[in-house]
């Protein structure tokens, strides 16, 4: 690993970390599984807020006894009202960075101004290619020879802002949209807990809609963990 990616592991910033799931959650696992063997640079997991209730991640964030509530957008009159709840919510957990692991809402401009420079998602494409959904179909129909996951800070524009850190993974020519998931996963789960632990540490930082490590402007497409990673 170069300087650039290089992450402390046993940092102690107490940086507060709220996650965000619709789903099976197995990004919030890799999370709980860094925080475990201290490579999370001191990051604490405070909360994890669910929009859907039978979501897999619930049980995942109650194992580990962290605290958890679930919000059911549906019982919500408009996106407005359900985002207000999410961030009194969010907010009584008082975190400094809130993480969206397989949350599967459009978020409205005012929550994520809220949140600006302090909330980060990962997202199964190599962006700026596949923003949205279905984005494993959409590389194999393309005949791409190439796919991954991005990290990128939060902005008003859907999966479009700036890339903090991105892995890229082979598509192999018999690969099923199931099994390139399952591959792309396996280096989300590498790139998620490390980005965690670079704001944890202040090494990421996000200003004027660019992001930074170390104060040095990362590129459009965010670092390349695969020329860094160890
Ligand atoms: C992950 O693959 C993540 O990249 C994707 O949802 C999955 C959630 O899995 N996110 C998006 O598509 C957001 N646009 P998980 O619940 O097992 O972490």
């Amino acid at each position: 690993m170069n300087s650039d990616l290089e992450s402390s592991t046993n940092g102690n910033s107490g940086c507060r970390v709220v996650v965000l799931i619709s789903g099976g959650g197995t990004n919030l696992q890799a999370l709980i599984d860094a925080a475990q063997q201290d490579t999370l640079a001191g990051a604490q997991l405070v909360g994890v807020l669910s929009n859907r209730p039978n979501a897999g991640g619930l049980a995942r964030a109650a194992q580990v006894s962290i605290p958890s509530i679930t919000l059911n957008h549906q019982d919500y009159a408009s996106r407005e009202a359900f985002d207000a709840a999410m961030l009194h919510n969010i907010d009584a957990w008082q975190p400094d960075l809130v993480v969206l692991a397989g949350f599967m809402r459009i978020l409205t401009p005012e929550f994520v101004a809220h949140y600006e420079g302090r909330m980060i998602n990962i997202h199964p494409s190599l962006l700026p290619k596949y923003p949205g959904l279905h984005t494993h179909a959409r590389a194999i129909e393309a005949g791409d020879r190439e796919h991954g996951a991005t990290v990128h800070f939060v902005t008003t524009e859907l999966d479009g802002g700036p890339a903090i850190v991105q892995a890229s993974v082979p598509v192999h020519s018999d690969d099923t949209e199931a099994i390139l998931a399952q591959r792309v996963q396996t280096v989300e789960h590498q790139i998620y807990p490390a980005a965690v632990a670079w704001f944890a540490q202040g090494l990421l930082t996000m200003r004027s809609g660019r992001a930074y490590m170390r104060g040095k402007l990362i590129g459009s497409t965010g670092l390349n963990w695969n020329e860094s990673a160890p």
